[in-house]
């Protein structure tokens, strides 16, 4: 299954970024934004980018970041992992470092970061459980993790038009733009099966967080869970 997942986003990593934008109508940014705002670093932090991909996340936290602290992204896809550091060598970004990494088995001792984000990462992982204890491991007693994914439809009117647009808008638009129509199939299921937000909490709080704060974006189909250790 972690190949198949390696071997999705190795085929679509140059056209990754652009679809996101088509996507999500061009609304990716504002909720990596909204998540690097509600972290509420003070600067001098050391945060951990765990699934960056092409970088999106690490490089608006390094930028938080400019004057002091420390940012660094980890993936385990080489061609994600490419892309994002062709983008710093040309930015010359001074505090953003990118390693290859398996999120259930970071390279990095426990309590070592001030902050842990993962966005549109946690649905990817085989063993999210493990993934979760794993993120708090690395955390040090104060720290905050912010997971940043799509929500699966709810129940109703809206639930309807969201689940059509996952089966029927996300694969065909997604194919277009990348010609890779079965990894935006793939994207769809894994949304289906993600757990609602309410369960996503307590699987949260049942890994060794204190407490998460819930926030929605565009009509419930983005949910930020900011947890504290
Ligand atoms: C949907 S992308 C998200 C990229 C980025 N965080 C963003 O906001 O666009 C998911 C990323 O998770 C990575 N990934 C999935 N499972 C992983 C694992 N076990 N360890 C490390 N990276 C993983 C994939 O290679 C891919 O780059």
């Amino acid at each position: 299954m972690e190949e198949q997942v390696k071997s999705i986003f190795s085929t679509i990593s140059k056209r990754y970024e652009f679809a996101n934008s088509v996507l999500s109508f061009g609304r990716d940014r504002y909720w990596r934004q909204m998540t690097v705002e509600k972290l509420a670093l003070k600067g001098g932090e050391k945060v951990l980018d765990v699934c960056t991909g092409t970088g999106e996340m690490a490089f608006l936290l390094s930028e938080k970041l400019r004057k002091g602290g420390e940012v660094v992204g980890v993936d385990f896809c080489e061609e994600m992992l490419q892309s994002a550091q062709e983008k710093a060598r040309k930015i010359g970004r001074k505090n953003l470092f990118f390693k290859k990494a398996n999120a259930l088995n970071l390279p990095f001792s426990s309590g070592s970061f001030d902050a842990v984000t993962i966005a549109f990462g946690l649905r990817n992982l085989t063993d999210r459980k493990k993934g979760l204890k794993e993120l708090r491991r690395i955390l040090k007693s104060q720290g905050k993790l912010a997971v940043l994914d799509f929500s699966p439809p709810s129940s109703g009117v809206t639930g309807k038009i969201h689940q059509f647009y996952l089966k029927k808008i996300v694969p065909l638009l997604g194919g277009l733009v990348t010609g890779k129509k079965e990894a935006y199939s793939y994207l769809a299921a894994s949304i289906e099966n993600f757990p609602s937000s309410e369960e996503l909490k307590k699987i949260i709080l049942a890994s060794g967080f204190s407490s998460v704060s819930v926030y929605k974006f565009t009509f419930g189909a983005v949910s930020l869970h900011l947890a504290l250790v």
